[in-house]
């Protein structure tokens, strides 16, 4: 077993958008910050155990996914025609394997149904029922539709529908609208969950899932669950992992254009990732931020919006969580 000289690290997100308007008390800040603390903790004892980068991304996602906090899995945002679409993907650096699903609706964690997809080693990408029925085969727990449901989703539904906004809207101002307080404008939030990881070994790998963006067209897939996009991971380069406006990301190849950058133009981590989130992905749309590391576990995590969900930990080192723009972090 080969051991990397550079200390593991894991950096997560749980979405970006703009600041809530509501009053924010430090107890429903605090449910956020920890809620990212504990996930964060869990990853670094997997890295110190020397556990491979793909698990610990794929865990950390399915941890994300169960947070109702947060939009992916339970607690994910509905269509337009009152249901969840989810989309999750996942990517491992060492060897560009990759797995991912879109439109499922009965997994109760779409990571697991996409670490399922890249472990078979065939089609990367399967979608709806298709994806339910190997993901089921392959061992993982479904569930019924409606386990997805809460009540500060179907608020935001029925907040949007009032208003003729849909998906594409969603950064278009906010309005009156019942929902829970967080710290983080729940009406005006780019939701998606995904986990970046470099680990003892050297290896890189990144995960991303999603509900996609409230009101969404039935059928409609963002970024989320396709590699290069939303989701990316080359041991040569860097992992990264995108939450934003979906189509803006699709169109920028958010994802592996920072991969790019880094292996053809030579830039180091933090100008790949600002150049790609702050200049390229505006002009399009593109509102929103990503998380990534490299091989040498330099950590990014820059957003264009006035706040991003996000933590990093490095083995030994204690986890750092933060929400608004003013919070220090390691290379926004
Ligand atoms: N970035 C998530 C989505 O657009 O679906």
């Amino acid at each position: 077993m080969s051991f990397s000289t550079t200390t593991p690290v894991i950096a997560i997100h749980g979405g970006a958008g703009t600041l809530s308007r509501a009053s924010i008390s430090a107890e429903q800040q605090a449910a956020y910050r920890a809620a990212l603390d504990e996930i964060l903790r869990s990853a670094q004892a997997m890295l110190a155990g020397g556990a491979p980068a793909i698990d610990v991304v794929t865990e950390a996602v399915r941890q994300l996914e169960e947070c109702p906090l947060f939009n992916a899995g339970r607690g994910a945002v509905y269509t337009a025609d009152g249901r969840h679409e989810l989309d999750a993907c996942v990517m491992r650096g060492s060897d560009l394997a990759a797995g991912a699903v879109a439109g499922v609706r009965t997994l109760r964690n779409p990571i697991l149904a996409a670490r399922a997809v890249m472990e078979a080693g065939g089609p990367v990408l399967l979608i709806g029922p298709g994806a339910e029925q190997f993901a089921a085969e392959c061992g993982c727990e479904t569930v019924a539709p409606e386990w997805f449901d809460t009540p500060h989703r179907l608020a935001q539904l029925h907040a949007m529908q009032a208003s003729d906004r849909i998906a594409l809207d969603h950064d278009a101002a906010s309005h009156d609208a019942p929902t829970v307080p967080a710290p983080l404008d729940e009406r005006d939030k780019f939701g998606t969950v995904g986990a970046v990881a470099l680990d003892a070994h050297g290896h890189l790998a990144a995960a991303t899932s999603t509900g996609g963006m409230t009101n969404k067209r039935p059928g409609r897939v963002g970024d989320s669950p396709l590699v290069g996009a939303g989701c990316y991971a080359n041991d040569r380069t860097v992992a990264v992992s995108c939450t934003g406006v979906g189509e803006a990301f699709m169109r920028g190849l958010a994802a592996y254009d920072v991969s790019a950058l880094v292996e053809y133009v030579g830039l180091p981590l933090r100008f790949a990732a600002r150049r790609v989130v702050m200049d390229k992905l505006p002009p399009l749309g593109g509102r929103g931020g990503l998380i990534a590391v490299d091989a040498r576990g330099n950590v990014a995590l820059p957003f264009n919006t006035e706040g991003m969900y996000r933590g990093w930990a490095r083995v030994g080192e204690a986890p750092v969580s933060a929400i608004y723009a003013d919070e220090a972090g390691p290379e926004q």
